[in-house]
């Protein structure tokens, strides 16, 4: 018998045009003056309109906030903050991609409660309440809108941590028309780290359980399926809301399981270079797949089995080898930097990434091999 706990959002509410109906959303859970938090990009490709228009014509107030840097840096985050508490909001929006839901979650939990930003990284530090929060996701992605996680850069480089039940939204509301202009390298990017979301929380060591393995393995199936046409053609709306569908999957299943060695190689690259996480975590998948695959064997086969129907009689080995071979030529067809040299990396860094990468424990501890800092190092010298 499996013991296990599994959390989500209460509500999840996915239509096609279903941004038009957040004004009804946000007045059913009381919110009179709105915080909505984007970033200038999303202002720019006009994906903001429509919700503003739905928010005011229900008598919404609406403070929109599009300064969200990506990766949130904290000072971006507490000037978020500082500036929800001056409008006096009764709730909060993310709309916009993982940086704008990770930057909502802490808004909605520090106008109303506040708290030191460096006193809540790490688990279940975060005192509460916060405010009403609904998570509107435009890229698919980092599963952030089903997450009780927000990823922020510190002063000194690091990626860290908050994670709390709290940061989970009232609401989550997935409108594929939104993704239909994501340009094709975010879409390959966020992708990819949707996929490696799967990919890791089906394989984790600690907390793999029945449910997070029938998201994970669904959550592959849709996103490996569906990703190159989402990236060669992002104007086909099935395409878009399959690629939301198996993000969110994704994102319920390592909520619960959590990510592990991909991720926490990828951080430090974020962290000291600034580059986009999904390409992060794509320079430093195969190496880890690679490193895994004897600890992972039959894990690794079950996921080849779900994504290569040819594969449903073959041993753990063949399947296990075929679908790292599969990721690999999925992630080599993507439109952007394959390797960490590619990528703008300096190789007299590998040595300090590897120190960074060893900091983040919370991931560390769910990969199905130990990782040492020689490894961590051998595995960024094979992404180079
Ligand atoms: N909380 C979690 O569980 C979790 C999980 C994974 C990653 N993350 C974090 O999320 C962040 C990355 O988020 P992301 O990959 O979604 O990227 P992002 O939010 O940083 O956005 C990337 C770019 O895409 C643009 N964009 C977004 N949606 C668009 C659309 N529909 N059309 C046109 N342009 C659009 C944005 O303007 C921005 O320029 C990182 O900080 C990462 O650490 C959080
Ligand atoms: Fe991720």
């Amino acid at each position: 018998m499996s013991t296990f706990t599994f959390e989500t959002a209460p509500k999840i509410i996915c239509e096609q045009g279903g941004a038009a109906r957040l004004g009804e959303i946000a007045k059913g859970l009381g919110i009179s003056r709105l915080f909505l938090v984007t970033d200038a990009g999303l202002i720019k490709a006009g994906l903001i309109d429509g919700a503003l228009a739905s928010l005011r014509s229900a008598g919404v107030d609406v403070t929109v906030f599009s300064d969200v840097l990506a990766d949130p840096p904290e000072l971006s985050v507490q000037a978020a903050v500082d500036a929800a508490r001056a409008a006096a909001v009764d709730g909060v929006v993310g709309l916009g991609g993982g940086s704008s839901l990770d930057t909502a979650k802490l808004v909605a939990l520090l106008a109303r409660t506040p708290q030191a930003l460096p006193e809540i990284y790490g688990i279940g530090l975060a005192r509460g309440p916060r405010l009403p929060l609904i998570q509107v996701p435009t890229t698919a992605g980092t599963g952030s809108e089903v997450t009780p996680i927000s990823i922020l850069t510190t002063p000194s480089h690091e990626k860290k941590g908050v994670v709390s039940p709290l940061l989970y939204p009232d609401v989550a509301l997935l409108d594929g028309r939104l993704t239909l202009g994501l340009p094709p390298a975010i879409t390959a990017m966020t992708g990819v780290d949707a996929m490696v979301h799967a990919i890791e929380a089906f394989s984790t060591r600690l907390k793999k359980n029945p449910l997070s393995d029938a998201l994970a393995l669904k959550a592959l199936q849709l996103l490996y399926t569906n990703l190159p046409a989402a990236v060669n053609d992002g104007r086909d709306a099935d395409v878009r809301e399959a690629m939301l569908l198996g993000s969110l999957f994704a994102g319920m299943a390592f909520a619960n399981a959590p990510v592990a060695a991909v991720h926490a190689l990828a951080y430090p690259l974020g962290g000291h270079y600034g580059l986009p996480h999904g390409l992060t975590n794509s320079l430093v998948l195969l190496p880890v797949l690679e490193f895994n695959l004897a600890a992972a064997e039959g894990l690794y086969a079950e996921l080849g089995r779900a994504i290569l129907p040819e594969l449903a009689s073959a041993n753990d080995s063949t399947a296990s080898r075929a679908f790292v071979a599969a990721i690999r030529a999925r992630v080599a067809a993507m439109p952007y930097a394959q390797n960490l040299r590619e990528a703008g990396v300096k190789e007299s860094d590998l040595p300090m990434l590897a120190e960074d990468a060893m900091k983040v424990q919370r991931l560390l501890v769910n990969n199905p091999r130990d990782v040492t800092y020689a490894d961590a190092l051998a595995l960024y010298q094979a992404a180079y």
